[in-house]
């Protein structure tokens, strides 16, 4: 962090994205290039963003709208938009009430928090600041003592769904948050676990792989989740999904809902923007399954396509830390107000009154 961040919106804040570009100023730079950032080459990244570009959204006249709503139902939980905020670790980085002021912001708008295993906020903390929607995000940890350890805390703390990530069990460092000298500042610690040093403690042959037998033998395969979902009674959905089997395939192991994600682009570089492996997800595990969608999203327009591509609903990820980095709790709120205003407006123009009414052919591809 910078500075301090103050709660004042500024007033060049006139759309969610404008955010970006605030945070720039708001964050030091090598801060903002970790969030920014993707692994490697930032190839993932960039697809995601051009992605929604592909993809028009179809005016229609004539129709009435005033009985209006963005409602959503998913997993027998109503919310009245579709816009969650994503796990994000080490929100400290952007503001020293880090995940706190993410909290408070989700209980102001009424949005589902998804808090992260990294984050530097203590999960009980978080918790008791959100509002009622909340989720938690797993990730596997070595030892089954420590998953359990952590799954009985976030179901004490009132976690109602448990959301654990698959995609992210190597990843490859940032070459543009190296690049700018990043470095994780010695306060912004992952507070809920007891080591997040994975790799580091293992013996390794003089033949072995520091990958196959080094970072991922913690990783977790078909048994471990089996193993995770008879643990508990919450709902478990799992995050990092871009193949249709291995979505078909999830379904059928009994998953309450998936997340179509790659990280962000922060896992393989190289890897579909989400947007674009969303039609097929859907087409394979039907309608009624709860599918949402994150990578990209940066507008209302950007959540209308989602929809309108197969989503239920969307998760935001670098946006809440680059409004937490500007103006903290207030920011991350205003950010969520502005992302569904804009959203409203999409609708209204395309002539949709319901996000069920928001169908494929409300778009046009390039
Ligand atoms: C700084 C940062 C930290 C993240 N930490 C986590 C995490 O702890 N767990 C997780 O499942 N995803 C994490 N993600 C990925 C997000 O949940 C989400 O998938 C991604 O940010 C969506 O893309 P977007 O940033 O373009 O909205 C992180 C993303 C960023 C930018």
């Amino acid at each position: 962090m910078k500075t301090p961040a103050i709660s004042v919106i500024p007033p060049e804040i006139r759309c969610a994205q404008d955010y970006e570009l605030a945070a720039q100023r708001s964050m030091a730079a090598p801060g903002y290039a970790y969030v920014a950032g993707g692994s490697g080459r930032d190839l993932t990244v960039a697809a995601n963003l051009t992605a929604f570009s592909q993809w028009s959204v179809y005016p229609r006249v004539l129709r009435d709208v005033s009985g209006g709503h963005t409602r959503v139902t998913l997993a027998r939980q109503t919310f009245l938009h579709p816009i969650l905020l994503a796990p994000v670790a080490f929100q400290k980085l952007a503001h020293p009430a880090g995940e706190i002021d993410t909290a408070r912001a989700a209980r102001a708008t009424d949005s589902c928090m998804v808090c992260s295993t990294l984050s530097s906020s203590l999960l009980e903390d978080v918790a008791q600041a959100a509002g009622p929607h909340k989720w938690f995000q797993l990730y596997f940890q070595t030892k089954r003592e420590d998953t359990r350890a952590l799954l009985a805390r976030a179901e004490a703390a009132g976690y109602s769904t448990i959301v654990v990530t698959l995609d992210a069990s190597i990843q490859v460092a940032s070459a543009r948050a190296m690049e700018a000298g990043f470095r994780m500042p010695a306060d912004c610690v992952a507070v809920n676990l007891q080591t997040t040093n994975v790799g580091a403690s293992v013996e390794l042959a003089a033949d072995d792989s520091r990958i196959f037998q080094g970072l991922m033998r913690a990783a977790p395969t078909w048994p471990e989740l089996a193993w995770l979902m008879a643990e508990t009674s919450l709902p478990i959905w799992v995050k990092g999904i871009l193949h249709p089997d291995d979505a078909l395939a999830l379904k059928a192991a009994g998953v309450a809902g998936i997340v179509v994600s790659n990280h962000g682009g922060r896992s393989l570089d190289g890897a579909p923007a989400s947007l674009s492996v969303l039609p097929a997800i859907r087409a394979i595990v039907g309608d009624d399954f709860p599918l949402l969608l994150d990578g990209g999203i940066r507008s209302g327009t950007d959540i209308f396509k989602a929809l309108a591509l197969g989503a239920d609903a969307v998760m935001v990820g670098r946006l809440q830390m680059y409004a937490l980095s500007v103006a903290g709790a207030l920011g991350v709120a205003h950010m969520i107000k502005l992302l569904r205003e804009e959203l409203e407006i999409c609708m209204s123009q395309a002539g949709c009154a319901t996000l069920g009414d928001i169908g494929s052919g409300a778009l046009l591809c390039y």
